[in-house]
């Protein structure tokens, strides 16, 4: 794939020749437009060592080569990274004062950003209603993560790790450019609750999380502002979300909840615990010598779900259920999610079989997707990615 890497100055840039690095071991080709100031933390012979081109800042060299319209054009992806204050703001402005901003202005492509910023800077009104607008105009902006930045502060503003970076934008290619969720914000739980007993265990469940967070990638990668609402995940959270972690069902709830007010779409993708312990202790629970076993007294935990498909916490909202099914003696996998899905009221349901071995903690997954009614309105089998893109697609349809 053709790649153009911009770098802005900020001393993140150090980390883009990891980016770099990362996209030209994977077979790419990648012409790396870095701003003048990023020069001043990373050079130029290190740009065109690692890219194999020459690198230029402005629209004025190699003028007969056209560069600030060929670039852009011919782009199939353009990462910024890190993307300063400053170059946000002249790409929100369509300024074209050196080679990347043109480069921006001529780009057909997907346009990966992954700011980095002192915290201050990142929080700035002015800043907000930049990135705001270029997610609106289908840029896909990484939100920074939290942590040490340059000097001893710490806060939201750090660069991303280049892996997670790389990944993003992978994924915004992958979706093929199809930026139909732009504008909008969707909050998914993902991973499995774990029900605390004592202070060393709990009643958990086989949930890796991996649906979830294909749903967020993907979902990130479509232009959405996405909240991942994380119990308890095996695999990492994808880069661009904003990431809740929570470890019970009831912390999982009200995360739901409190993002569920500012929220387009809703899905939860979470296993939850249907019960939890009456109550927990805070000692380790001790063996007793007589060999008495202690009583586990359980309670039922809400159906967060059923809740937030009868409140819908804002208007218009689309939500969408997941129905791990093992199917019994009573009927099929899909007879029983008809069931539920007419006892949910989800918008959509997608049903899928479980059990050892099968939907929990694989790489591929089958669902099927059932409206309110229980009537199949669509499925999907392949890649949890490829299953996401599918509820995605009945989602937009639901949205217009
Ligand atoms: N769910 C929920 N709150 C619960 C249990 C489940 O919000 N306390 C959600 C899950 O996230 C999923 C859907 O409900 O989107 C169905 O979960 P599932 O475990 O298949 O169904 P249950 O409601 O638990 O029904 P049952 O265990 O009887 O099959």
């Amino acid at each position: 794939m053709r790649i153009v890497l911009g770098v802005a100055g900020g001393i993140a840039a150090y980390k883009a020749a990891l980016v770099l690095r990362l996209l030209t071991e994977s077979g790419h080709d990648v012409r790396v437009v870095p701003t003048r100031a990023a020069l001043e933390f990373v050079g130029r012979a290190t740009w065109e060592a690692l890219s194999g081109h020459p690198v230029s800042t402005e629209v004025f060299e190699d003028v007969a080569d056209v560069p600030h319209v060929r670039l852009g054009r011919e782009a199939e992806l353009v990462i910024v990274a890190p993307a300063t204050a400053d170059l946000l703001a002249r790409a929100t402005h369509g300024r074209a004062d050196d080679l990347l901003t043109a480069t921006l202005l001529t780009a057909t492509c997907p346009v990966v950003m992954a700011p980095a910023m002192h915290t201050e800077m990142w929080q700035h009104a002015a800043t907000r209603a930049n990135v705001a607008t270029l997610r609106e105009r289908g840029v896909h902006v990484i939100e920074p993560d939290s942590g040490r930045l340059t000097g001893q502060d710490t806060g939201p503003g750090r660069l991303p790790e280049p892996e997670a970076i790389v990944a993003a934008a992978l994924a915004a290619v992958d979706a093929g450019g199809a930026c139909d969720l732009t504008g909008r914000r969707v909050v998914i739980s993902a991973g499995g609750t774990r029900e605390p007993l004592d202070p060393v265990r709990f009643l958990g469940n086989r949930s890796s999380g991996k649906q979830g967070v294909a749903l967020a990638r993907t979902a990130w990668a479509r232009g959405a502002e996405v909240t991942l609402v994380g119990a308890n995940l095996t695999v990492p959270a994808p880069a661009g979300v904003r990431v809740v972690e929570v470890g019970s069902a009831l912390e999982l709830r009200d995360a739901m909840r409190a993002s569920a007010v500012e929220a387009d779409v809703v899905v939860m993708a979470a296993a939850v615990a249907d019960f939890r312990p009456a109550a927990h202790t805070a000692h380790k629970i001790k063996k007793q010598p007589d060999g008495t076993v202690p009583p586990l007294e359980l309670v039922q935990n809400p159906d967060i779900l059923a809740e937030l498909t009868a409140d819908r916490l804002r208007p218009g909202q689309v939500v969408v259920g997941f129905a791990a099914e093992t199917g019994d003696d009573s009927g099929d996998v899909l007879h029983h999610g008809r069931a539920k899905a007419q006892r949910k009221g989800a918008d959509l349901l997608a049903v899928n079989a479980v059990g050892e071995g099968v939907g929990f903690g694989t790489a591929e997954n089958t669902v099927t997707l059932l409206d309110a009614t229980g009537a199949e309105v669509g499925a999907a089998s392949g890649s949890k990615d490829a299953v996401a893109h599918a509820i995605w697609d009945a989602v937009v349809d639901r949205l217009a």
